[in-house]
């Protein structure tokens, strides 16, 4: 799976596992939410109107773009949150 970003500096911080919609996952730590799961996915979450993958848009904490889900139910801002080790995290599958 390809993500959107790509990781170009400190890839030698120690790794950082969570799980996105069951399977095991490595980011860094100190990585938000967004830069853990941008660098395997290409979306964050579908939109509700029309089914289309978002990415986010101000990534700054505005605009709510960035909004995941995770297991739990709970959704946060991917772009102000820090990646905290075990997170798991519901990722929906863009239909084609
Ligand atoms: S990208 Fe706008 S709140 Fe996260």
């Amino acid at each position: 799976m390809s993500g959107l970003f790509v990781r170009l500096v400190d890839q030698k911080r120690a790794p950082c596992r969570f799980y996105v919609n069951g399977e095991p996952c490595t980011a860094r730590q100190g990585d938000t939410v967004m830069t853990a799961l941008l660098t395997r996915n290409a979306h964050l979450r579908l939109t509700e109107f029309t089914g289309s993958p978002r990415a986010g848009f101000c990534l700054m904490g505005a605009c709510q773009d960035c909004l995941v889900t995770q297991e739990s139910g709970e959704r946060i801002r991917a772009c102000a949150t820090l990646l905290q080790a075990d997170m798991r995290f519901v990722i929906p599958e863009q239909v084609p």
